[in-house]
């Protein structure tokens, strides 16, 4: 075979040579720079700050701000979405019972909690990396936070460290832990989000090997902020790189870090009567039936579903807290009535912070409170006490 001829035959082929003229254009700076950020779609136009009326008014502008991989990571849930969906899905199977409607000006919805006055039961769930959102990321998130009286529980995957977030205003702070297999670090962590001032520690034992495949369709081309490195496919023990999420660790760790929290503590993605009452024996203050916004284990029921298990089994020794597909002030008032002491939301106070920053963060939560209050004197219920489950039905399937 001539040099000629063999150099013909070994070289890549014209559909090689395009597959590759692809794939370099797929991961093109200059590409990226036409998809990101994401077009405005179905929108003849964007919407003015005075316009927004409900949480949902925040997510397109939110949407359209940021690039795709950003977008994706607060939205969505695990495998399927089912769960996602189901969360969703709950608050048509719980119908409100009317009452005789009161003035609205009447509505008190303040609460004690933690020997602590709160203005309202709507709180920030701790949700990761909010700087990709926005610049003012976590110290924003804070600021508009106690502008609207809401208390924040701040992410152990934060942009900024808690101590820094702590200075940014001065509303209720709590933190939120991730566990880590190392006692002291474990105790490390907690005592400096102690020191920094945290009024709670949330232990959340809920995030499991779990699988977010808009990520892998993005095939990660919009480079996916991280605050916490991933174990890589080989450490995994797996090709696929599956994570194996935090799914380590057992009640006896629980056991272990409860002297290490001098401040109430409290566990985060209760599912059970079971899980409720195994975590009030550890010694745990509150409980948060959450699963993780539809991001832990896909097929797993919707938290409205289970709450009413949870609440009956606690029977008022620890206050019992909720997150999960909550948006609206309607929403609240449902898992209120069906005995839950406050609503963490996720995603929506995120979409307000990046669709307009601190002030959006603000009023994306005023929208929310003020459906609750609302709702309240429609139902004719003054206080969050008087809220109970006469004013709803159920019909879980
Ligand atoms: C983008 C994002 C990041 C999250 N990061 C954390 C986290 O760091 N720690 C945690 O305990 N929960 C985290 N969660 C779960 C939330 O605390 C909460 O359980 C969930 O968002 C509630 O559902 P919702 O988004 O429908 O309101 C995160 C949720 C989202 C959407």
């Amino acid at each position: 075979m001539s040099d000629n001829e063999r150099k013909w035959s070994n070289g890549i082929s014209r559909r090689q040579a395009l597959a590759g003229l692809a794939t370099f254009l797929a991961g093109s700076p200059v590409l990226r720079a036409q998809q990101d950020p994401f077009p405005l779609a179905g929108h003849r136009r964007v919407p003015g700050f005075d316009e927004m009326t409900t949480a949902y008014d925040f997510e397109p502008v939110f949407r359209a701000n940021v690039p795709r991989a950003v977008y994706d990571y607060t939205a969505r849930g695990t495998d399927s979405e089912f769960t996602l969906r189901r969360n969703r899905e709950a608050f048509d199977w719980v119908d409100l019972a009317g009452g005789k409607a009161i003035d609205a000006g009447a509505v008190d919805t303040s609460l004690e909690m933690f020997g602590e006055r709160l203005a309202t039961p709507i709180m920030l769930a701790p949700t990761a990396r909010q700087r990709p959102l926005h610049p003012d990321g976590e110290l924003g998130m804070y600021e508009a936070a106690t502008a609207a009286q809401s208390a924040m529980i701040v992410s152990h995957a934060s942009s900024f460290p808690f101590d820094r977030i702590a200075r940014a205003a001065d509303g209720p702070l709590w933190f939120q832990f991730y566990p880590r297999p190392d006692r002291e670090l474990s105790r490390q962590i907690l005592a400096d989000a102690q020191a920094a001032g945290c009024r709670t520690v949330v232990v959340t034992i809920d995030q499991t090997a779990s699988a977010y495949e808009r990520a892998l369709h993005n095939r990660h081309l919009g480079g996916e902020p991280r605050t916490i490195e991933r174990p890589s496919a080989e450490d995994l023990g797996n090709p696929y790189g599956v994570s194996s999420g935090r799914l380590w660790y057992d009640w006896s760790y629980l056991e272990d870090i409860r002297p290490m929290v001098t401040v109430p503590m409290l566990a985060k993605g209760i599912l059970t009567a079971e899980g409720a009452l195994r975590c009030i024996d550890i010694g745990f203050d509150g409980l948060v039936v959450s699963n993780h916004g539809g991001r832990a284990i896909d097929y797993g029921p919707s938290t409205l579903e289970v709450l009413a298990e949870v609440v009956d089994a606690v029977a008022g020794r620890v206050p019992v807290l909720i997150d999960s597909g909550f948006r609206r002030g309607r929403d609240v008032v449902k898992a209120l009535a069906l005995g839950a002491d406050a609503v963490c939301l996720g995603r929506v106070p995120r979409w307000g912070l990046g669709a307009y920053g601190v002030p959006g963060a603000q009023r994306v939560l005023e929208i929310v409170q003020a459906e609750l209050v609302q709702t309240m004197a429609v139902l004719g219920r003054p206080t969050l006490a008087a809220l109970d489950r006469t004013a709803v039905r159920t019909d879980f399937p």
